[in-house]
């Protein structure tokens, strides 16, 4: 199933998701049926929550830290969830200070850090009332006007990007390289080295395509060996690009909307490093080597995207002899 269709699909759901107050985790979508994660802390004391909903019914498990489960079943119309939950993914750490240490050792509930905040009031912020990170963030979207010919008229330098299945940090010398075959395929040629600016390339696999599933929305992309049906591709969204549509210098990509809350406490990210579809954030410039201001910049405007910034690792540019394009 795409991920555009499994959007769709957790939209229709989002009556039942209401029932873990608005916090969403990591909603998966099978065929009619949702899944969510959510913790719930209460005074401090945190709990797992995860609803299954299938054809209207809803089952929430909640496991407390000291390792009672409940479980109950609603039809989706019911409040629940505790007064106080919020999206963590690993859960709370299973030690009953919320500082997510598991000191107890058990290892119950995984770290979870700073969702588990170490005040006993699970609020992360000092002694007020809980935060929620909701992912994807409200209105989280692809850019609505996007220049496809723009963003393939030149190689693009990856200055910063989360670790993803296919590419371990550190980073030397990433460039992306797009050329448009149709209004709606563009093939790919990603490079990289290993170990080093000098170090041997990275043997990328077969040839890479990307493809534009609704032409009207040309930022959304989706990319996958080319040997394979684009139903198998993962998201590939642009989700920002500047200084202007007839040229672009810079961007900011995501894996698809972010769904994950981030590691950090603060932003969401698109998938994880262990996930080969709809998962990472890069930093693009055209420049391989370009300002820090304008870095720092891309990150400014991710950060106001609300993506979590602690996935990118730096990707090393300098000195670099790239393949020929
Ligand atoms: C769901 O359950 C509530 C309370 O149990 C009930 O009032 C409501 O009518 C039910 N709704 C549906 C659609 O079954
Ligand atoms: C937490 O929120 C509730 C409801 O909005 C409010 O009544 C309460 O005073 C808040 N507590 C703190 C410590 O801010
Ligand atoms: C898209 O970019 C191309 C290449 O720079 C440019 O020729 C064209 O005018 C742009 N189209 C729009 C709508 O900005």
């Amino acid at each position: 199933m795409s991920r555009s269709m499994r959007m769709r699909t957790r939209i229709e759901f989002v009556v039942v998701l209401a029932v873990l107050v608005g916090s969403l985790v990591s909603a998966q979508t099978i065929t009619g049926r949702s899944e969510s994660k959510s913790q719930s802390c209460v005074n401090g004391v945190c709990s797992k929550v995860e609803t299954t909903c299938e054809g209207g019914k809803c089952t929430t498990t909640t496991t407390s830290e000291d390792g009672s489960v409940t479980t109950t079943e609603s039809n989706g119309t019911e409040a629940g969830g505790g007064d106080v939950s919020r999206p963590c993914f690993p859960f709370c750490d299973g030690d009953d200070n919320d500082d997510g240490d598991d000191a107890s050792g058990d290892g119950a509930f995984p770290p979870c850090f700073p969702f588990c905040d170490g005040e006993g009031d699970a609020d992360a912020i000092g002694g007020g009332n809980s935060t929620t990170t909701e992912c994807p963030p409200a209105g989280f979207d692809s850019l609505k006007d996007f220049n496809l010919t723009a963003w393939t008229a030149h190689p693009w330098y990856i200055q910063k990007q989360a670790e993803v299945v296919y590419q371990k940090p550190p980073f030397f010398c990433v460039r992306a390289n797009y050329k448009q075959a149709s209004p709606t395929e563009v093939n790919v040629y990603n490079t990289a080295s290993l170990e080093g600016v000098d170090g041997p390339q990275q043997n990328d696999g077969p040839p890479l395509k990307a493809v534009i599933d609704d032409p009207a929305v040309p930022s959304k992309l989706k990319v996958g060996p080319a040997f394979l049906p684009p139903s198998m591709y993962g998201d590939y969204w642009v989700v920002y690009a500047g200084p202007s549509e007839d040229k672009y210098e810079y961007g900011i990509v995501s894996g698809g909307p972010p769904t994950v809350p981030g590691a950090s406490g603060e932003g969401c990210v698109a998938g994880g490093p262990n996930e080969l579809n709809g998962a990472g954030l890069w930093l693009f410039t055209e420049d391989p080597n370009p300002s820090e201001e304008t870095v720092k910049m891309l990150e400014a405007k991710a950060k106001d995207l609300g993506l979590d910034l602690s996935v990118l690792e730096p990707v090393v540019q300098e000195g670099c002899t790239y393949p020929p394009e």
